[in-house]
């Protein structure tokens, strides 16, 4: 059975423990949750983050939730896991692993109509197991296509954070860099810090350093010089959600730096697992952009604000990338190419 460090059970599994990601990369603090209250709000604040992590998060939480049922009859627990998943999946609407996790969760429970809600939980827990060991497996071939794109001295700039935290292990955009130095292959990269939250500077590099990337960490206004110098021969970047036609949305700032790589030539790839890809999204248009507090912008990480405190601000999370500005998007089973409708397609026949 395949464990990760920063969302697991606790040992007798009636809670869920996770690595708090706002704490990084000064503190590593573990929070036990049990109810859905503290679920919901995990996610709200980022606690736990990235879209194939939050889908890893939101299966265990099911499990745990369920645990609190176990009494009622058939019916009742049922509806009320519903109900319960309905809440979680309220908590942000961009990344569609989160629904992809709780519709898998819920599939279970309505697939044993009629049986005892004690004898459901080990497959509840069975199936949560199975998100997690997917994922791992994803992630490790997306780690692989990404890299046997990569030669020994290349650089690729990221934006935000999709690593080992993202998800299970590895992660997707930086995957790549993350196993080309347990290959012993020099690869440097560019984090951008990725404004407001900080995804970049607090966990990107935080991330690699650890792994022993050659990172230097930058500000996201800065990308365009470091790409006009030519020091940067690839962006690698993760994404939240994949509509049909490859329009992706991914971390607030993703689409500027696609523009960015068109206008210097640089070859701009998304990668992600199959999990994040939603073919009943048809273009970048129908994708819900979630839209934060303007204090991550005036307040968060400042002594004083840095901001009048009546001023107007827009705040969203995410931006959608077009396809045509995407060279590839990276998944477990491939690189898939333009057009992107016929190969994102394939993936799933
Ligand atoms: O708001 P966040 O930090 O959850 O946003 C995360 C991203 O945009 C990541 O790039 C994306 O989820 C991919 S993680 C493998």
């Amino acid at each position: 059975m395949q464990t990760i460090d920063h969302v697991r059970l606790s040992a007798d599994e009636t809670k869920l423990v996770i690595l708090d990601q706002t704490q990084l990369p000064n503190r590593e603090t573990y929070l036990e949750l049990s109810s859905a209250e503290e679920m919901y709000e995990a996610i709200k604040k980022l606690r736990v983050r990235g879209a194939p992590c939050i889908g890893i998060f939101a299966g265990f939480a099911m499990f745990v939730l369920a645990q609190g049922l176990k009494q009622s009859t058939y019916e009742e627990f049922a509806s009320k896991f519903r109900e319960l998943s309905a809440y979680l999946n309220s908590s942000r609407p961009t990344a569609v692993n989160l629904s992809w996790a709780l519709r898998r969760m819920e599939r279970v429970v309505s697939e044993h109509a009629g049986m005892a809600p004690a004898e459901i939980l080990p497959l509840l827990r069975a199936e949560a197991q199975a998100i997690l060991d997917e994922d791992i497996a994803m992630c490790r071939a997306i780690s692989e296509h990404g890299l046997s794109l990569l030669k020994d001295g290349d650089c690729v700039l990221t934006h935000c954070n999709a690593g080992p935290i993202a998800t299970s292990k590895y992660g997707t955009a930086i995957g790549p860099l993350i196993l080309g130095a347990e290959k012993g292959i020099k690869l440097k990269a560019f984090a951008d810090e990725t404004r407001p939250l900080l995804q970049g500077a607090r966990l990107t590099s935080w991330e690699l350093n650890n792994a022993g990337v050659d990172v230097t960490l930058i500000c996201d206004n800065m990308a365009s010089m470091v790409m006009k110098n030519g020091w940067v021969q690839f962006c690698f970047v993760g994404c939240d959600r994949v509509a049909a036609n490859g329009d992706t949305a991914n971390k607030i700032g993703t689409s500027g730096v696609a523009i960015l790589a068109k206008h210097y030539g640089i070859p701009f790839y998304v990668l992600g697992p199959t999990s994040t890809i939603d073919m009943n999204c048809p273009t970048g248009d129908d994708i819900q952009i979630e839209l934060r507090e303007p204090e991550e912008i005036k307040t968060m990480w400042y002594r004083e604000p840095m901001a009048p405190a009546s001023v107007k601000c827009f705040n969203p999370s995410f931006d959608v990338t077009d396809h045509r500005l995407i060279s590839g998007i990276i998944t477990e089973k491939g690189i898939c190419r333009a057009p992107y409708t016929e190969s994102l397609t394939a993936l799933f026949q």
